[in-house]
């Protein structure tokens, strides 16, 4: 897996003057069972979330409101990408660490995740994670 498999997807939107409504479907938008939905918010300025890899979870993240930059790294090849619209989600695939920075006043982050809460499916260490992505 590699930066380049954390693809941005467009989601549904169906717009209405009342206000706009977007939709996920496992299976459909994203290639997983939804197993958990878990979301950051009241992110203080400055501060970066993430900073560690997983071992075979799957997510998409949205920025449900306001934006922050994800900052991608397999072990060889590092993107950047902005998230910044509430039907736009991005892919965040199996051995790809990534850190959530520059955090928006008022962002929360959606992350839709494969697999329920399991510590022993993180890298937090990055040498260890180099070692293992080499
Ligand atoms: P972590 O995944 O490191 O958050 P982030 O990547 O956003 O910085 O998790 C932070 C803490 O919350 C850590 O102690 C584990 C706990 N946690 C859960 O208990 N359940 C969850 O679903 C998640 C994502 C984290």
């Amino acid at each position: 897996m590699s930066v380049h498999d954390c693809q941005l997807v467009e989601l549904p939107v169906i717009h209405a003057p009342e206000g706009n409504l977007t939709f996920v479907e496992g299976g459909r938008h994203i290639s997983f069972d939804i197993a958990r939905v878990y979301y950051l918010y009241d992110v203080p300025g400055g501060a970066k979330r993430g900073g560690h890899a997983h071992k075979s979870l799957e997510q998409l993240i949205v920025a449900m409101s306001g934006s922050f930059e994800v900052l991608l790294d397999d072990g060889s090849e590092r993107r950047s990408v902005i998230l910044n619209r509430s039907y736009v989600g991005l892919r965040l695939v199996p051995m790809v660490w990534r850190e959530l920075v520059n955090f928006s006043s008022g962002s929360v982050c959606m992350a839709l995740a494969s697999a329920p809460y399991d510590e022993a499916d993180y890298y937090r260490d990055y040498e260890d994670f180099r070692a293992a992505a080499a």
